[in-house]
């Protein structure tokens, strides 16, 4: 498949780093230069193009530009009938993407995160797309969310992502302290969660399952869990997730 990319930053290497070794033909525009160029010399699969050529050749093109950009420069290029679109784009609607990309129709949205590069990441998406499915299927969790708002939540979930982490980084930074060693400590903290991931995804656990294993009255996690609810730190992540989900309209 040839497959487009408008806007070479973060989150579009990513899903190039993903995609390649695939036996895809990769496109990707000349902005970011650097970027772009860095693709193209680590995979023999990216090509470099200007945003118009990487339209008017791609089967599917994913959007990965900041929303402000797509209003100006999308409605100009080559789009068509006959090709898929995907916009990893949180605060453009669909009803705005299909106007800047007619005559293309089969135009989806989803949410890739920088954990793609090693598979078996989860992207949600609306509406479910085969263009998607055909080029991650495989590798990762397709999601298909019945609606926009749906979809649009599932945004302002997936920007947990970076306070839980660092979260996890303040923990590991405190370990690397006491024992002098921040590489083992990072990979103790990781495990940790990767052992109550993996809970999860092959035995069905759920959070509450987890979060009753840890509840011991007086015990280290019901401690710690306690000071921290004390904080007011979970209502803080709550009105963030709140004040997200007005800022993308829903
Ligand atoms: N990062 C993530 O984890 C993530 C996850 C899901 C969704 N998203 C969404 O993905 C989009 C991009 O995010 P990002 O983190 O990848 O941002 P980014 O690194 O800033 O990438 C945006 C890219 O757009 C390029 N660009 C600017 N004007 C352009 C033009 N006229 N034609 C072509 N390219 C142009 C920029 O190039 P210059 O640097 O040369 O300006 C930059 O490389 C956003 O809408 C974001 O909400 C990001």
């Amino acid at each position: 498949m040839r497959v487009g990319f408008v806007g070479t930053g973060v989150i579009a290497a990513a899903m190039v780093e993903a995609l390649s070794g695939r036996g895809h033909d990769l496109l990707v525009s000349s902005r970011n230069a650097a970027t772009a160029a860095d693709l193209a010399q680590r995979f023999d699969d990216v090509r470099v193009l200007d945003n118009p050529d990487v339209v008017s050749r791609a089967d599917v093109v994913f959007l990965c530009l900041m929303a402000d950009v797509a209003r100006d420069v999308l409605a100009a290029l080559p789009w068509r009938g006959d090709q898929s679109v995907i916009s990893v784009m949180a605060d453009l609607p669909l009803v705005q993407l299909t106007a800047l990309c007619a005559p293309a129709s089969d135009i989806a949205l989803t949410i890739p995160l920088s954990s793609i590069t090693a598979g078996r990441s989860v992207l949600p998406c609306h509406p479910d797309s085969d263009a998607l499915r055909a080029l991650f299927g495989e590798s990762d969790t397709i999601i298909p969310v019945a609606t926009e708002a749906g979809l649009n939540a599932h945004f302002v979930a997936s920007a947990l992502s970076a306070p839980i982490l660092a979260m996890m980084q303040t923990g590991a930074g405190w370990l690397a302290d006491q024992t002098g060693d921040s590489k083992a400590a990072e990979a103790y903290v990781a495990g940790v969660f990767a052992g109550f991931m993996r809970q999860m995804s092959v035995q069905g656990a759920d959070f509450e399952t987890l979060l009753e294993g840890l509840a011991t009255e007086g015990g280290l996690n019901a401690t710690l869990l306690a000071q921290i609810a004390e904080t007011g730190a979970p209502d803080a992540l709550v009105q963030g997730m709140v004040g997200l989900q007005a800022r993308l309209g829903i």
